[in-house]
Parts: structure tokens; C-alpha cells; sequence
């Protein structure tokens, strides 16, 4: 399968070069310095971001690290791994669970799945992955498929913009709490169980599944490369303008007749010009290339 996004460069280890100022006149501020800087040091561009809330977000993190100088703040970040590694902590929001949003996975369960298995193939990008728990639960449901009916193709690819989840999302092991709204029959088949209350993915679950690091905003999916692709949760934090030029780009990398599922809170907000026809809340149809 094609990979949809390029990986994005591994977080420097050192100080970059020190930030430059903005230069759109009148548009100068702290904040879009460290914006600016942050970009050269992590390529992660935070303007893409919704300003009122990363913003409000950024300086009270900063305030609470006891630096409220944005400027000074950025130099520390250059200088000091584990206080960036916090920072990304802190604006990346990487909450996730297996199972989340129960309703959906059981649209997926009953209809979509089986009407993409019915095709011979089903492959499926989990895009903003964050640690995996969406894309194996996926892997979980497309497994419980083959069990079912004839066999098809199947593979689910996750990507993320932050390299730690993505790891980690590699590794495959879930929290009790990540795996509160699980139904305790599909963990056992799919997780084996490890002490703590945890569950790690089965071999056969990570067969299934790859993770690779990439921005959604500096990529595309190959076109029609997708039969189903999940967008949940993580298009919250864009710009309006930002959101909708994702979704054209994800509904671009959809076959005709496949899926895209977004968030429980979450719009397209021109889905028929992007050959998306509602089928369930938050879940469209392609219906053109
Ligand atoms: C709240 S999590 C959603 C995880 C999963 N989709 C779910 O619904 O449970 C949002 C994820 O989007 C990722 N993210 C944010 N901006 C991104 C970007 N520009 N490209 C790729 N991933 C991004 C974050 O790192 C985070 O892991």
C-alpha cells in the first residue's frame, strides 16, 4: 500500500537556530515568533492551529513552567529535550481510546466492514492516530470479519504529527482505562491480557496494522488510494479554512463507494462538493473519483 504521508524529520535533540521574528508587518507579536521558531524547530506550523485556543494553551503551560515569555520560553525549548517533549505533550492533545464513540464501531461492525470486505479489500488509514488505539480497533473489527465471511485484503496504516505516539502506537499496549468502553469479548480475542490491567495488541492485530510519523497538513493521500478512512478528533484544533482543506484532500483519497468517518463533534462543511454523501452522523459515502 502506498504511504500517505511523508514521515516528518525526528524532533531535533539540540538547539536549532535561534528563532526569527515575524516578518508580515503590523501582525508582529510574541506569539507569532515562537510560532515561527517553534515551526523551524519542529516543522510543526501551530498557525494552522485555532490561534484563540493554542494560544491560551501555549502561554499558560509557559506561565506554569515559570517562564511567561514566550521568547524565552522558545530558547528553553531549543535548549532542553525533555522540557519540549512537554510542551508537545501539552499541545497535542493526544487523547484516544479503544473503542471510542462505541456507536460508530458498531456502523463500521455491521454495515461498513462488511460491505468493504464484500469488495476483496479494505484499506484504511487512521489519520491522527495518536497512540494506535483507533487503528487497532479497526484491526480488531476487520479481523472479526475474515472470521466471518470470505476472505479479503486487509490493511489499516496510522499516522501521526508527533513521532512519540506513533512509537508507542508501534508498540501496541493499551491502558485498563484506554480500554474502559471495550467490550471485554473483543479484548480477549483481539488483546492478551498484561499485568496492571493493561492490554497489549495481539501478533496478529499488529500484523495488520503499520504507523508512520506525518503531518496531515503537508501531505495527501495517494487519490482513491483508501477504502475507509478514519478522521476523528483531530481536526478539532484547525483553522475553519485548515479543516476544509483537509477534508478535501482525505475525500480526494477515497475510492468511489468507500468511507470517511469523522469525529462525534465534528462537520465537513461542503460535503457534496467533495463527493461525500452522509450516510450515518458523521460518517460519508464517495460517490464520485
Ligand atoms: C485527540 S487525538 C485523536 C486520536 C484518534 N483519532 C481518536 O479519535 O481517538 C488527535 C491526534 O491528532 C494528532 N495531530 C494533530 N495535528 C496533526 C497534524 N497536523 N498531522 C497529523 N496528526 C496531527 C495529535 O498528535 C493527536 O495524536
Amino acid at each position: 500500500m502506498s504511504t500517505p504521508t511523508r514521515p516528518t524529520p525526528r524532533l531535533p535533540r539540540r538547539a536549532a537556530s535561534p528563532a526569527p521574528a515575524a516578518t508580515t508587518p503590523g501582525r508582529t507579536d510574541d506569539y507569532l515568533r515562537f510560532t515561527a521558531g517553534f515551526r523551524r524547530l519542529t516543522r510543526i506550523d501551530l498557525d494552522q492551529y485555532k490561534r484563540a485556543q493554542m494560544e491560551r494553551r501555549i502561554r499558560s503551560f509557559a506561565e506554569r513552567r515559570g517562564e511567561p515569555d514566550l521568547g524565552r520560553y522558545l530558547r528553553r525549548l531549543q535548549d532542553d529535550h525533555v522540557e519540549l517533549e512537554a510542551f508537545l505533550d501539552r499541545i497535542t492533545i493526544n487523547v484516544s481510546q479503544l473503542w471510542r464513540n462505541p456507536e460508530q464501531w458498531e456502523v463500521l461492525r455491521d454495515r461498513l466492514i462488511p460491505e468493504l470486505a464484500g469488495t476483496g479489500s479494505v484499506r484504511a488509514w487512521s489519520a491522527g492516530c495518536s497512540y494506535g488505539a483507533e487503528a487497532y480497533t479497526l484491526a480488531a473489527l476487520l479481523r472479526r470479519q475474515a472470521e466471518r465471511g470470505r476472505t479479503f485484503r486487509a490493511e489499516v496504516r496510522g499516522t501521526d504529527i508527533d513521532e512519540r505516539m506513533v512509537e508507542r502506537a508501534r508498540e501496541g499496549r493499551f491502558t485498563a482505562a484506554d480500554a474502559r468502553d471495550a467490550p471485554l469479548a473483543e479484548l480477549r480475542a483481539h488483546f492478551d491480557a498484561e499485568p496492571g490491567g493493561g492490554w497489549r495488541a495481539s501478533p496478529a492485530l499488529r500484523k495488520l496494522t503499520t504507523f508512520v510519523t506525518g503531518d496531515l497538513l503537508r501531505t495527501s493521500a495517494p487519490r482513491g488510494g483508501f477504502d475507509l478512512v478514519l478522521c476523528r478528533n483531530t481536526v478539532i484544533y484547525f483553522n475553519e479554512d485548515v479543516r476544509d482543506a483537509l477534508h478535501a484532500r482525505l475525500a480526494a483519497g477515497i475510492r468511489p463507494g468507500g468511507y470517511l468517518v469523522i469525529g462525534a463533534t465534528e462537520r465537513v462543511a461542503d460535503a457534496a462538493s467533495l463527493g461525500l454523501q452522509p450516510v450515518q452522523p458523521f460518517i460519508y459515502r464517495k460517490t464520485e473519483a
